[in-house]
């Protein structure tokens, strides 16, 4: 007997059934993820005489980018709005709100204290306010969320030494590693070498953002230099059949984040272009994930339904997605098989 086709969800469908499946998401910026209303605040208090209608068309200008340095621009003058590190537990409630929402049950996400840093912030204080939101957070949801330090390529080497120092000065087990975001034109990957050494030799994970507004070169300086366990983007390796090759051989995951990268418009000029199709054909493992969602106006199950909406994925490629979220992570062997076992129970429950 031939078996019944797999329906085409409709998008109410397709939203409803990705929500309840568990997913992990590896790429998302902490400060990214603050709330339209948040910024509102922070905005009001810094502008006490502001309306709101003010306030709202003052971000709203703030929100207009059309490449990465001017999106960074953005990030952080968003940044300058913060007061003092107790403005933090309004970003993780936002955090906390955002996972939920997405049906995401792990989350490692970057945090980029340099900003703050700078501003003379303690970085003790800064500290034990993500220690105490991560646990917050998992206390309230039961979801788990792990913080890789964001040591910024837009700020130089030594600003990076010095997140690093005071990262491994003021250790808590929440912080699992470092990454390396920022201005990838300004920050060139062999700068970053002896931090990510000294990182790892530390027990630290590193990770870094790479291909997003630079060539294949930048990736592979990132595997041969900094010897990154995860590529951020990679979007340029499309254009590197070799190196299309060493990332599926050697098992390289890439955290992919379409809507970030038509957003900044250096490799992709819209989703169904995007080359995530031609990556998982070759056999790389890709991972889906939303960069900066405020920023960039997408979440992850909208990552999600673009792929299947717009770049032809079937189910099971989503499916297969999903489980890749969990390889690609830093959890424990015991933890990736536990979520992908309840991945393909709550799947089957759905008669998918
Ligand atoms: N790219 C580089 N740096 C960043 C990003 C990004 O998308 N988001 C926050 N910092
Ligand atoms: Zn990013």
């Amino acid at each position: 007997m031939k078996r019944a086709r797999k329906p085409y969800l409709a998008k109410e469908e397709f939203y409803t059934f990705f929500k309840q499946i568990p997913k992990a998401e590896l790429h998302l910026h902490l400060e990214a993820v603050i709330s339209r209303q948040t910024i509102c605040r922070f905005y009001q208090r810094r502008h006490p005489d502001a309306t709101a209608e003010q306030a709202d068309t003052a971000i709203t200008e703030m929100f207009t980018y059309s490449d990465l340095n001017g999106f960074i621009q953005a990030y952080l003058e968003v940044q300058d709005l913060y007061e003092d590190p107790s403005d933090f537990d309004y970003v993780f409630a936002d955090l906390a709100d955002y996972l939920v929402r997405n049906g995401i049950c792990y989350a490692e996400v970057f945090a980029a204290p340099s900003a703050f840093i700078k501003k003379g912030w303690d970085f003790s204080e800064l500290i034990d306010t993500y220690h105490r939101n991560v646990l917050k957070i998992k206390e309230e949801t039961g979801i788990d969320v792990r913080l890789l330090i964001d040591v910024s390529r837009t700020f130089g080497f030594e600003n990076a030494e010095k997140n690093l120092q005071l990262l491994l000065a003021y250790r808590i087990p929440e912080i699992i590693g470092i990454g390396l975001g920022g201005s990838e034109q300004k920050g060139p990957a062999k700068l970053f070498g002896n931090v990510f050494d000294k990182a790892r030799k530390n027990g630290l994970v590193t990770v870094a953002h790479a291909g997003e507004d630079a060539g294949s070169e930048s990736i592979w300086d990132s595997i041969n230099i900094l010897h990154a366990a995860r590529i951020g983007h990679g979007t340029s390796a499309a254009l590197d059949e070799e190196l299309m090759q060493t990332l599926a051989k050697r098992k390289i995951p890439l955290e992919v984040c379409p809507t970030s990268n038509v957003f900044t418009q250096k490799y992709v000029k819209s989703i169904s272009e995007h080359p995530i199709r031609t990556f998982f054909d070759k056999g790389i493992v890709v991972t889906l994930n939303s960069d900066d969602p405020l920023f960039f106006g997408a979440e992850l199950l909208d990552e999600y339904w673009n792929m299947y909406s717009q770049t032809g994925f079937k189910l099971k490629e989503l499916k297969q997605i999903i489980h890749n979220s969990f390889d690609a992570s830093f959890l424990d062997e015991d933890k990736k098989r536990s979520f992908n076992e309840l991945v393909i129970k709550k799947w089957k429950k759905e008669k998918i």
